[in-house]
């Protein structure tokens, strides 16, 4: 449920990029009949160059595959060309079962530090959050035990009453936070992370140190409350 979320946010994100970078080149290439002549040109150097190691202009995407887009035959000439290597960088996701954890250890101690230092200002000292746009991490409600959110809808969501995986708490920190710098941190500070916050919400003993193993043994209190999306015929069962 967390991930379907995140990735309609990702694509919402996506979607309006491309918007407005439709809007911003129907207006440039409207009176400038140069400008033509320059977009074919860098997609002659795009297509040489789509095997070379350097950035090429992202010139096959077609303006007239989007509805408001600059026309048929017509080139967004945005973006560079994704390399293999940039792919495989992005392409670490980790699922429910953990299989794809990283080597690495992080104890609930070291977490703390690192939860002060570089999340604490918009999550708040204890993981209560800051409304509206930052979300609450910890501060697990006893009477939220028994998970009937439906029932009363202003009991807090936290990650140990409303987060399906423990494997999957690792990877969205370590994809997704720091929300001002993505993808900064080394997966020891990841574990540690992921063991201070599990610790706070009692999930965890508070002087657990977490590696693959011993996350991908950790049971989230709610796990079976969650059930897969089974909407896509290749859904995990
Ligand atoms: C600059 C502010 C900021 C900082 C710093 C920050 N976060 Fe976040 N965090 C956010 C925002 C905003 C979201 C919600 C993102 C969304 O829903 O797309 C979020 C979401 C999260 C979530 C998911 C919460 C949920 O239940 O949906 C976790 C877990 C999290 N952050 C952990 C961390 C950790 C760990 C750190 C420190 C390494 C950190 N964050 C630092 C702003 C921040």
């Amino acid at each position: 449920m967390r991930m379907t979320r995140v990735r309609r946010v990702l694509l919402g994100a996506m979607l309006g990029g491309s918007l407005a970078a439709a809007g911003c080149d129907g207006g440039a290439t409207a009176g400038a009949s140069g400008t033509g002549g320059e977009r074919a040109a860098t997609a002659g150097a795009a297509s040489g160059a789509a095997t070379g190691a350097t950035p090429v202009r992202f010139a096959d995407y077609d303006g007239g595959a989007v509805p408001g887009g600059p026309g048929a035959g017509r080139h967004y000439g945005i973006g560079i060309r994704a390399t293999a290597a940039a792919i495989t960088k992005m392409d670490r996701d980790i699922g429910p079962d953990g299989a794809e954890l990283p080597a690495g250890t992080g104890s609930v101690a070291e977490g703390g530090a690192l939860y002060k230092a570089q999340c604490a200002m918009c999550h708040g000292v204890n993981g209560e959050g800051m409304a509206p746009a930052f979300p609450r991490l910890s501060g697990r409600d006893p009477a939220a035990e028994g998970f009937k959110f439906a029932s009363d809808p202003k009991l807090p969501h936290t990650i140990g009453n409303y987060w399906s995986h423990a494997t999957t708490l690792f990877d969205y920190i370590r994809r997704a936070m720091p929300h001002v710098a993505p993808g900064s941190l080394t997966d020891d500070q990841v574990y540690a992370l992921t063991a201070y916050l599990l610790a706070k919400d009692d999930v965890i003993a508070k002087d657990a140190t977490l590696d693959a193993a011993a996350l991908r043994a950790v049971k989230m209190p709610y796990a079976d409350r969650f059930v897969p999306d089974d909407r896509r015929p290749n859904a995990p069962k």
